[in-house]
């Protein structure tokens, strides 16, 4: 029989024919030391026993935007701490956990082995098997951890790396619809913040000087309006707001213009989502549509607004994680982890940490321009 856990009174042990598997995950892709511990019921459903975070904002405030050894550095000092308190919430004994899975890539490479070795470490004093998760997998499947999510579903990605329409038909299993050909939404909203003088992480400083302003006071670019496909681009938008906030002087005007930024990036989202939406629906004419945005700019409260409107008009049901686990986290790369092993998707101790690793290996290959870069060209 396996041990209680030690806290049994926040987190009642489960019962033994349903306890489906705990999983440790780690994530130290970015600017964010965490680990969490998820149990995956038999059944798909699944509970988050623990999820710890650590931002390291202020250690890289003074540079504006993420610093790689400073992050690196702030993984190697902070991962035990925060692992073992992750344990400890949870309730849970090393030798209850079933896997350990971390983050692979893609990401600042030290960061990534850092996070990848604490778990290989693990995987191995304790017999484990580990799973070396993609990080954007993580998010593709963090709305699982709020809502039972069915397969599959159109995914909108959407974070300081990435923005990529893509379907997804299970672990493993993505198809890329369409990515942005220069920045992502979340470093749109990262450097037009910082033209406002908002400081790191922009996307939630610029959604609260926004509030109460006048969107439409200056005109802004309305990118790849109209064209085919559904690809993304925000560089027009960036350069037209730099030009904007340099002239502003009144905080009204940079309330205003905050909000005119805010919703151009909200009606593109939208606008390219749209066009997902028509050829996902074509290539599942049974129905049963779902539509899943994830990842840090679907925290913002016009973006979630605007796409779960879209979603309505098209008879998608609507998707979001619940706040806390859209930005990065360790509980949706456990569940990932939780996930790949109900399939028997365990990998190796000699996992590698990977830059670079796109969701659909296939369509990246094929147009190689697509790679947005904020944190060096991740997909
Ligand atoms: O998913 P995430 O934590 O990290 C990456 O994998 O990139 O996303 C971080 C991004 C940042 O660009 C941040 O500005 C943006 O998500 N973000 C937001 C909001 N919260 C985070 N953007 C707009 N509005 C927000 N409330
Ligand atoms: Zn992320």
């Amino acid at each position: 029989m396996r041990p209680q856990p030690i806290n049994p009174k926040s987190n009642p042990p489960v019962q033994a024919q349903d306890s489906g598997s705990l999983v440790l995950g780690i994530e130290t892709s970015c600017d964010e030391t965490a680990a969490a511990v998820v149990r995956r019921h038999a059944d798909g459903r699944v509970e988050v026993l623990s999820s710890v975070v650590s931002s390291q904002v202020e250690a890289h405030a003074p540079y504006g935007g993420v610093v790689p050894e400073i992050a690196a550095r702030a993984h190697v000092e902070s991962i035990d701490a925060i692992i073992a308190e992750a344990m400890i919430e949870a309730g849970a004994d090393f030798s209850e956990l079933d896997a350990v899975a971390a983050t692979a890539g893609p990401g600042l490479v030290g960061g990534v082995m850092v996070g990848l070795s604490a778990g290989k470490a693990i995987a191995l004093a304790r017999g484990l098997p580990l799973i070396a998760v993609n990080h954007l997998e993580g998010h593709a499947l963090s709305a699982r951890l709020g809502a039972p999510i069915a397969y599959p579903f159109l995914l909108l990605l959407v974070s300081g790396g990435h923005c990529q329409l893509l379907e997804v038909a299970g672990v493993g299993r993505c198809r890329r619809l369409g990515s942005t050909i220069d920045d992502a939404a979340g470093e749109a909203f990262d450097k037009i913040a910082k033209t406002l003088g908002l400081p790191y992480p922009g996307g939630p400083a610029l959604e609260k000087l926004a509030v109460g302003g006048d969107p439409a006071r200056y005109p802004l670019p309305r990118a790849l309006l109209g064209r085919e496909g559904a690809d993304f681009s925000f560089s027009g938008l960036k350069t037209a707001a730099a030009r904007i906030a340099e002239r502003l002087t009144t905080p009204e005007e940079r309330r205003d213009l905050a909000a005119g930024v805010q919703a151009a990036i909200a009606r593109q989202l939208a606008e390219r989502t749209e066009r997902a939406m028509a050829a996902y629906a074509d290539a599942h004419p049974t129905g049963g549509l779902r539509f899943v945005v994830a990842g840090g700019v679907a925290a913002n409260g016009e973006v979630r607004r605007v796409l779960n409107g879209l979603a309505q008009a098209h008879g998608y049901a609507f998707f979001a994680p619940p706040l806390a686990y859209c930005t990065d986290n360790a509980a949706m790369i456990a569940l990932a982890g939780a996930e790949r092993l109900a399939e028997g998707l365990v990998s190796g101790l000699d996992a590698l940490a990977r830059p670079r690793w796109p969701l659909d290996e296939a369509a990246a290959a094929s147009s190689p321009t697509h790679v947005p870069g904020r944190k060096g060209a991740k997909a």
